[in-house]
């Protein structure tokens, strides 16, 4: 069974690899797909501002290619006084392939700090019902 440590030693694996050499923050993060499969990712800056990507988006693309459908859990990991939230996009990314009690986990290295629900974090997303007229 996976259990949110396993979460934690994923996200800190790409914690070490992240590409942050802009803003020296880096990030790592980790998903529990519904396949019962880890995927990680970390931040990927670039000189062109930007175009750098999240941690969480790295995440998701890994997710997806590797053949999972949803998120049941993501943990996200910085090393920073305060602790690390999603950004705004990054909510709407996990949005997209989580439901409102999915459980996000915030973290430092220390370990896991706070866990909340998406709804706590984005209690209303932008979804799809709202494209159709
Ligand atoms: N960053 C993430 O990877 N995830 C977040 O949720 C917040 C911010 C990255 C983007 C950028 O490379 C660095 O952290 C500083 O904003």
């Amino acid at each position: 069974m996976t259990m949110v440590s396993d979460l934690f030693a994923a996200a800190q694996k790409a914690f070490g690899k992240a590409y942050a050499p802009y803003s020296k923050f880096c990030v790592g993060a980790a998903i529990l797909g519904d396949d019962g499969k880890i995927y990680n990712g970390c931040n990927v800056e670039n000189v062109s501002y930007p175009c750098g990507t999240c941690a969480e988006a790295g995440a998701i693309a890994a997710m997806i290619a590797g053949g999972s459908k949803s998120i049941s859990e993501i943990l996200i990991l910085a090393d920073s006084r305060e602790l690390i939230k999603p950004c705004g996009a990054c909510l709407q990314r996990i949005a997209e392939f989580a439901g409102n009690d999915t459980l996000i986990h915030l973290a430092n290295l220390t370990g896991v700090q706070q866990t909340l629900k998406l709804s706590d974090l984005m209690p209303l997303a932008f979804a799809a019902q709202e494209l159709s007229r």
